[in-house]
């Protein structure tokens, strides 16, 4: 039996060098963190996709380490970030937290949604790499929660989803399993279309516009964002 995603990072963590930030939350591309220009090019997709002002109050849901959340916050005014590995936690509390401008949580994301006391602070959110590895019925109340509870987010930046029209692109002759696309433990999780992602989000009462990486991002070419308004957006 496969162990839980949570126990997995921890294990990664474990096995990781301390300041190896993006290796613990598998940023890598042939076993080598990404490069600095990569990583700018998602916190600006992140900055630009949530219309991120100063003001901001963001929430990064599935935060991982904080590598990735400490940038985007540094865009805002403050930001929570929100993951279930105790180890990933422990890193970003270690090397990112800076309460109260920056703070960072243990949990499960869904019971976070379901029962955080003080929804309201939050006016944008975020969830980077992480969405697909949720099963189908947690997807939908992540969607739902933060719909109904979290009234002040304006805009949502769900990021680096797997564009199942373009599972060709990305499975080798021979390496795909039939059904894999909707397995949520699987390496990738699940892939959607971005007509079955408009939909899943459409009943939570989302609107949602897709963007794409520029071709030079390594996953552009099998990954999209989907940018979430509660209502259509005019910038
Ligand atoms: C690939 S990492 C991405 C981390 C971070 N968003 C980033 O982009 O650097 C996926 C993250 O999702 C988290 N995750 C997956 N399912 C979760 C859940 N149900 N509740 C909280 N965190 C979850 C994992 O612990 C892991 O940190």
């Amino acid at each position: 039996m496969k162990k839980p995603l949570n126990e997995m990072y921890d294990e990664l963590v474990r096995n990781c060098a301390p300041d190896d930030f993006w290796g613990q939350v598998k940023r890598t591309v042939g076993g080598k963190p990404v490069s600095e220009e990569q990583i700018e090019m998602i916190v600006a997709a992140v900055v630009e996709a949530t219309d991120l002002k100063p003001e901001d109050c963001m929430l990064d849901l599935c935060c991982g380490n904080g590598a990735l959340s400490t940038r985007v916050f540094s865009h805002c005014a403050q930001g929570h970030g929100v993951d279930f590995s105790e180890q990933l936690i422990n890193v970003a509390r270690e090397h990112f937290e800076d309460a109260p401008r920056e703070t960072y949580q243990l949990s499960d994301v869904v019971e976070f949604l379901r029962a955080f006391p003080d929804p309201k602070r939050f006016t944008k959110a975020f969830c980077y790499g992480s969405f697909q590895y949720l099963p189908q019925a947690m997807a939908k109340a992540f969607l739902a929660e933060l719909k109904q509870r979290f009234v002040s987010v304006s805009r949502v930046c769900i990021g680096n989803l797997p564009d199942k029209e373009r599972m060709n692109d990305f499975f080798r002759e021979g390496a795909y399993v039939d059904g894999i696309e909707d397995q949520y433990d699987s390496a990738i999780g699940i892939w959607r279309t971005r007509q079955e992602f408009f939909e899943l989000a459409a009943a939570a009462g989302w609107h949602t516009e897709f963007r794409t990486l520029p071709e030079s991002y390594h996953a552009s070419h099998y990954r999209y964002d989907a940018v979430l308004s509660r209502g259509r957006y005019v910038p």
